[in-house]
């Protein structure tokens, strides 16, 4: 994989990072986890929506394509979060009225994508958008006055899956990331995602914070190359023109041991299709390398009651710390059979303490952080039926992850932990392909 990437670099002469693209900062968002045992817990952000700017704390979501905020009105949401245990946060909604630019542009037109939901209704608005280092006027956002989802969302995917479009009730629209390109705050549609890959951090109770950077990569935050790969369809690894969801293809998972395990993918040419979802937190796999995934640990017991809902497998939380069970995921190119990129995930995030998925679980038991993708949401549903796997948060937190919407591709390199300052370089709009670090 090394060898490719930087003969081709060579061979192309692309832009030196010191050749003064280096700047001092960047549109970029704080991502702060928050433990909520209902949903196992989520990263979320603070934006501003209006003017006067108004707070609004959403959750960072790689797996959808909206921004999603819930107005004042919404007694759905307000009933939804207030049942939320142990914590029953209810962010505050948005009050349109007291914004000076707010239009209401789809009135109706906005449902939430989140498959599975119960009924939603909003309206597609555009009001001035703020984030740290950039302020958009007139963004498309997704306003409900009905929708029982307990949190707003960032969604930062493709237009695809963006609520009106997915429905048919409202064209596709530039996001906010679009929105930073044409403005030329930044060059290239990319968000760089670090979610603190530390030890410190084997607690899913008490994550500590992680960061979004638009248009830019922060080199002090991973080790090796940055290899890319392009996103590919839901269910097979075809490469994809027109992306549904940030889905890489994984072609081994195998147990990170010297000689490392069988691969537990039963096609490694092809691989599997991957959603990468900062939404989620445990990972889910198809069945059929499911299945090989339980046999890679002997002790896990199938217990129905564990977490409180079907799908896991007891594991004695001793394993969290046998680093014999750390798991390493493959990421590949399906055009070449050269390209690939290793990100190997610890014992303790593939294994998570049981009492993190229900309110009252057993403190002394632990799970296996990953489900069987028909068993869980049913072959059957639209879930089922659309996709085949998702790399949650868990995952996530061993990656740096550079999505870059704009090229259909995303870079990925080992996560480090932050040990020395920020060196942030300007991705150029071609992608990090065109980038030399
Ligand atoms: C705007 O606010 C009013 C209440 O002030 C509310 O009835 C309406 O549903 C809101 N619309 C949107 C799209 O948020
Ligand atoms: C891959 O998935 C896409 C989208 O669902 C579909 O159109 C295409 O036919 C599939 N290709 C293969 C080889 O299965
Ligand atoms: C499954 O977990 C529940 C809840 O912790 C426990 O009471 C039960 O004994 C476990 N079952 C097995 C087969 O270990
Ligand atoms: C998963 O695969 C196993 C082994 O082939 C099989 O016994 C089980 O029924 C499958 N489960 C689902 C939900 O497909």
């Amino acid at each position: 994989m090394v060898s490719t990437l930087l003969l081709l670099q060579n061979i192309l002469g692309f832009t030196s990072a010191s050749a003064a693209r280096t700047r001092l900062s960047f549109p970029s968002l704080n991502l702060k986890w928050i433990a909520e045992d209902s949903f196992n817990g989520a990263y979320f952000v603070n934006v501003k929506v209006g003017q006067p700017p108004q707070t609004l704390t959403l959750v960072h979501d790689t797996g959808s394509s909206d921004i999603f905020i819930h107005s004042t009105v919404d007694t759905a949401y307000l009933e939804a979060c207030a049942a939320q245990t142990p914590n029953d946060i209810c962010f505050p909604g948005y009050a349109n009225a007291s914004s000076k630019t707010y239009k209401e542009i789809g009135p109706g037109k906005f449902l939430p994508p989140i498959l599975g939901l119960p009924i939603s209704s909003g309206s597609y608005i555009t009001d001035t958008f703020h984030i740290p280092g950039a302020t958009i006027q007139n963004q498309i956002i997704g306003s409900t006055w009905f929708a029982p989802v307990p949190f707003g969302l960032l969604g930062t995917g493709f237009p695809k899956v963006q609520g009106g479009a997915f429905q048919g009730t409202f064209p596709r629209y530039p996001s906010f990331i679009d929105r930073m390109v044409s403005d030329g705050t930044i060059s290239s549609a990319t968000e760089s995602i670090w979610l603190n890959p530390s030890r410190a951090d084997d607690d899913p109770d008490t994550f500590s914070d992680g960061h979004a950077i638009y248009g830019a990569v922060d080199t002090s935050l991973f080790s090796g190359d940055l290899v890319t790969v392009p996103a590919v369809e839901p269910k097979n690894t075809t490469v994809s023109q027109d992306p549904t969801n940030w889905n890489l293809a994984v072609g081994s998972i195998a147990k990170a041991t010297t000689p490392p395990s069988a691969n537990i993918i039963a096609n490694p040419s092809s691989g599997i299709s991957c959603i990468v979802d900062t939404g989620t937190s445990f990972f889910s796999l198809p069945n059929s390398s499911f299945v090989n995934l339980v046999a890679l640990y002997p002790n896990a017991v199938y217990n129905d009651s564990v977490v409180g809902f079907p799908g896991f497998w007891e594991l004695p939380c001793s394993e969290r710390d046998n680093p014999a069970n750390a798991l390493e995921f493959t990421f590949i190119n399906p055009r070449d059979t050269v390209t690939n990129v290793k990100i190997s995930v610890p014992a303790w995030h593939v294994i998570w303490p049981a009492h993190n998925f229900v309110p009252g679980g057993d403190p002394d038991k632990c799970v296996l952080n990953a489900v069987s993708w028909e068993a869980y949401f049913g072959a059957d549903s639209n879930v089922g039926r659309l996709f085949e796997c998702v790399l949650g948060v868990s995952v996530m937190k061993s990656g740096y992850f550079v999505l870059d919407t704009g090229n259909k591709e995303a870079s990925i390199a080992r996560a480090e932990v932050k040990s020395r300052s920020s060196r942030l370089v300007a991705v150029p709009k071609g992608g990090v392909r065109k980038l030399r670090l």
